[in-house]
């Protein structure tokens, strides 16, 4: 990836953004609206999505919108609405950027609970479905937008005692992967799947409380490939998985066995 997001890349760009309040999200959101985007900041804590709407407007940046949601909840009702309120006040989408999602347990299968199971799988991966499924029209009014799936090492690799996080990721790289080939003909949009890696969030301190924090990259080292994965007329391949580092490969399709 040869990229340098320049000074206003992104001006002009309205982007939702999921998970805004805290971790990769919340700096994706400073750094994109730092390049001139339009964020929309979906989280359901309000007051931290408050704090944030402020913080960008006090740096000058493009005033954002903010999205009280708990996704959590099935509400198609409010997609529907929010599909309305974004087509009304902003008149395009050119950024769907699924970022939210909780990490459950990291125990043996067996003792995996499924209420946990139930709750993970509906953030991390039926909400982002239903948002995209309610969003995607809007994506293909602009002739030019980007779709991209915040993953995991484990969502390409499922791994032991994972559980429900890895299992997530798994399906939601899967749907990356049909829709990806579903639109290839039929419509601009470029569907991408990220694989952040270890970065310096809650979640990762979560997942590996004894590592000290200073060891892994803060997430505002993520800007750059987001902005690049997001800018108007970006050389980015469609469907493909992307690491930090930029590289990046096909997404895998099966053959027809
Ligand atoms: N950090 C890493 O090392 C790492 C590595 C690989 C992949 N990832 C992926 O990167 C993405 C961001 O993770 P992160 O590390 O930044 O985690 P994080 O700091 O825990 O942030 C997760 C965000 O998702 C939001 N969220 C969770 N449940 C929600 C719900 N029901 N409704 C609305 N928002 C909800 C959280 O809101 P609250 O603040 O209200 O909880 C928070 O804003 C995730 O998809 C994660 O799987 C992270």
């Amino acid at each position: 990836m040869h990229f340098k997001a320049e000074h206003n890349s992104l001006a002009g760009r309205v982007i939702l953004i999921t998970g805004a309040t805290s971790g990769i999200g919340r700096s994706l959101a400073l750094g994109l609206a730092q390049l001139g985007a339009t964020t929309l900041l979906l989280g359901r804590d309000v007051a931290a999505l408050e704090t944030l709407f402020d913080e960008i407007k006090a740096n000058h940046y493009p005033e954002p919108g903010i999205v009280p949601f708990d996704l959590s909840h099935e509400d198609p009702e409010r997609l529907d609405a929010l599909k309305q309120v974004i087509s009304e006040r902003y008149g395009a989408l050119h950024g769907l950027i699924h970022n939210a999602a909780i990490l459950g347990d990291r125990v043996p299968f067996e003792h995996y609970k499924m209420t946990t199971w139930a709750q993970v799988f509906r953030t991390n991966f039926e909400a982002p479905v239903a948002m995209t499924q309610a969003l995607l029209p809007l994506l293909q009014q602009s002739s030019d937008s980007a779709l991209i799936f915040t993953s995991s090492s484990v969502g390409h690799s499922p791994r032991a005692y994972w559980g429900a996080y890895a299992a997530s990721k798994y399906a939601l790289e899967g749907v990356a992967t049909l829709l990806s080939e579903e639109l290839e003909n039929t419509s601009d949009i470029r569907v991408s799947v990220v694989n952040p890696g270890a970065t310096r969030t809650k979640m990762r301190q979560a997942a590996f409380p004894s590592e000290d924090p200073e060891t892994v990259k803060p997430p505002e080292d993520l800007v750059t490939l987001y902005a690049y994965l997001l800018s108007p007329n970006s050389n980015a391949p469609r469907g493909h998985r992307f690491q930090s580092d930029g590289h990046h490969h096909p997404l895998e399709r099966r053959a027809n066995d």
